[in-house]
C-alpha cells in the first residue's frame, strides 16, 4: 500500500503523504498542498482536520477509549489522585514517590493569591459570572507573577503556581460573591479538601471534610483532565502560538470553556433538569422538542463531536454519582429525572440514528449539586480540572519545534472589488 494518497486536479496528480499515529489513526498531510497546487481545504468546525501531532490524550470515539498518556481513564479515577493525574499529563509520566512529595510541597508553597487581587474581586458587579471573573483573574497573574519560561526549573515553578492557585482564586471568588469571609488554604489538606475547605468552611459552621465527597470531587477532576484538541484547548494553543504568555493562553481557554455546547453544558443540564422539575414538562414531551428541527432545543448533556458511542467518563460519572446520592441519603429529584431521560433518548430512534448518547456532563451536574456546589460554579470546577491538560498542551506546542503561529485561511464569499461611495452619494 502506499504511503501517501492522490489528489488528481486539473490534469495534474498530487501525491499528498499518508502519516500515522501510534494507535493506527491516519492522517493525509495537506502543509504543502496549497504552495504546490493553489488549493486549500475546507472543514468547516475542524472534524477533519488534526491540528498537530501529540503525546499527550488518546480517544476513539467510536469504542469509547480515552487514556492520558497511553494509561485508561477508569484506572486513574480508580486508582490515582488528581496531582498524581497533572503530573502525569504534564511530565509525560507518573511521578515516583519522591517527585509527587515535592510536587504537593510546591502546590503547597504556592496556594496563597497575592492580597491586592482580593480588591479585584471586590469590585467586580455583583451577579457576575465566575467563568468571567476567573478568566480575568489568571490573565490578571501575570501582573503578579512574573512568567519564568527560560529554563526547566523556571517552567515547573510558573506551572505549579497557576495550578496551586486557581483553586484558592476560584474559592475566593465564591466567598467575596457572598460576602464571606476569605478562607486560606491550609498544608495539612490534599489538593481537593483543600479545595472544598477554602469553599465551604465558615467560623460559624466549620466544614467536615466527607471522604466521599473528597472521592468524588478527585474523580470529577480526574476525569476532566484532558480531552486532546476540543475547543477551550485548541483556543489554548491557538492563542499560545502567538507565544503569548502562559497565564494569557490558560484564560483563553477558561473563556471558551464557558459556552454551553462546551463545559458551560453541566451548568445547562442541571438548569434543563430543573426547568423539567420545575414546570412539570414530561419526558415525551421533552424528546419530542429535542427532536423537533424548527425548535433549537437541544437534549443538553448529550451528543458529543468525537464519541459517537457512550462517554466512558459518562459511566464513572454515573456510578460515581449514585454512590455518592446513596451514601449521602440524600433524595435528589433530578437524578430521578435525569435517568428517566437517559432511558428515554436511548431507545428512541432520533437519537440512536444520530448516535446521540450521555457525555460526562450529563451526570457531572448532578455530582456536583452533591457536593454543595452552586450551579453557576459548575464550570470553573470543570476549568480548575481541566487546567493540567492545557497546561501540557500548550508546554507540548512550545516545544514542538515544528509548531507554528496558528493562523487559518478561509474561502472568500463576500463582494468583489467595489468603489467607495462618498457620503452624499449613497
Ligand atoms: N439534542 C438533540 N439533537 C442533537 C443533539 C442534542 N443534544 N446534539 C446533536 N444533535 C443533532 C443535531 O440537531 C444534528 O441533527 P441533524 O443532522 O438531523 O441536523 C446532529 O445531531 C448533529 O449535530 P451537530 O451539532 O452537527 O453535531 P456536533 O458534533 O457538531 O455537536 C455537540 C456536538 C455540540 C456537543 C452537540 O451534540 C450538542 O449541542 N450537545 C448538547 C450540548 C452538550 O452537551 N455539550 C457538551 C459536549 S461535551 C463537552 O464539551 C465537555
Amino acid at each position: 500500500m502506499p504511503d501517501y494518497a492522490e489528489l488528481h486536479y486539473m490534469g495534474k496528480v498530487y501525491k499528498l503523504p499518508v502519516i500515522e499515529g501510534s494507535e493506527g489513526e491516519k492522517a493525509i498531510d495537506i502543509s504543502r498542498l496549497r504552495q504546490e497546487s493553489g488549493l486549500i481545504t475546507l472543514d468547516v468546525g475542524y472534524g477533519n482536520t488534526g491540528s498537530c501531532c501529540s503525546d499527550i490524550t488518546f480517544m476513539n470515539g467510536e469504542n469509547g477509549i480515552l487514556r492520558y498518556r497511553g494509561i485508561p481513564v477508569d484506572q486513574l479515577a480508580e486508582y490515582g489522585t488528581f496531582k498524581e493525574t497533572a503530573f502525569l499529563l504534564i511530565h509525560g509520566r507518573l511521578p515516583t514517590w519522591e517527585e509527587y512529595r515535592q510536587f504537593s510541597v510546591l502546590l503547597n508553597d504556592h496556594s496563597l493569591v497575592h492580597e491586592d487581587m482580593r480588591s479585584f474581586y471586590q469590585h467586580y458587579p455583583k451577579g457576575s459570572h465566575p467563568m468571567g471573573i476567573l478568566s480575568a483573574m489568571v490573565n490578571a497573574l501575570k501582573s503578579f507573577y512574573p512568567v519564568l519560561e527560560n529554563i526547566d526549573e523556571e517552567i515547573n515553578i510558573t506551572l505549579t503556581r497557576l495550578l496551586a492557585k486557581i483553586r484558592t482564586m476560584a474559592a475566593m471568588s465564591y466567598k467575596i460573591s457572598r460576602g464571606h469571609r476569605v478562607v486560606y488554604p491550609r498544608p495539612d489538606l490534599t489538593y481537593c479538601e483543600n479545595f472544598l475547605n477554602m469553599m465551604f468552611d465558615s467560623p460559624v459552621r466549620p466544614y467536615r471534610i466527607d471522604p466521599d465527597v473528597v472521592q468524588a470531587l478527585r474523580v470529577f477532576w480526574i476525569l476532566h483532565a484532558d480531552h486532546e484538541q476540543n475547543c477551550s484547548t485548541s483556543a489554548v494553543r491557538i492563542v499560545g502560538s502567538g507565544r503569548v504568555n502562559l497565564y494569557a493562553a490558560i484564560s483563553a481557554g477558561i473563556a471558551a470553556l464557558w459556552g454551553p455546547l462546551h463545559g458551560g453544558a453541566n451548568q445547562a443540564v442541571v438548569e434543563m433538569l430543573t426547568d423539567i422539575h420545575a414546570n412539570g414538562h414530561t419526558i415525551p414531551q421533552i424528546i419530542q422538542r429535542a427532536k423537533d428541527k424548527n425548535d433549537p432545543y437541544r437534549l443538553m448533556g448529550f451528543g458529543h463531536r468525537v464519541y459517537k458511542t457512550y462517554d466512558p467518563r459518562a459511566k464513572i460519572m454515573k456510578k460515581m454519582c449514585d454512590t455518592l446520592l446513596q451514601k449521602k441519603t440524600t433524595q435528589d429529584p433530578l437524578l430521578d429525572i435525569a435517568k428517566e431521560l437517559e432511558a428515554a433518548a436511548l431507545e428512541d430512534n432520533y437519537f440512536i440514528e444520530h448516535n446521540l448518547y450521555p457525555n460526562v456532563d450529563f451526570y457531572s451536574g448532578i455530582v456536583l449539586r452533591a457536593i454543595g456546589i452552586p450551579t453557576n460554579m459548575f464550570t470553573v470546577m470543570f476549568a480548575i480540572g481541566r487546567l493540567p491538560g492545557w497546561i501540557a498542551q500548550w508546554l507540548e506546542s512550545m516545544n514542538d519545534p515544528n509548531w507554528k503561529l496558528c493562523r487559518p485561511r478561509q474561502i472568500y464569499t463576500g463582494p468583489v472589488e467595489t468603489d467607495y461611495i462618498p457620503f452624499d452619494d449613497r
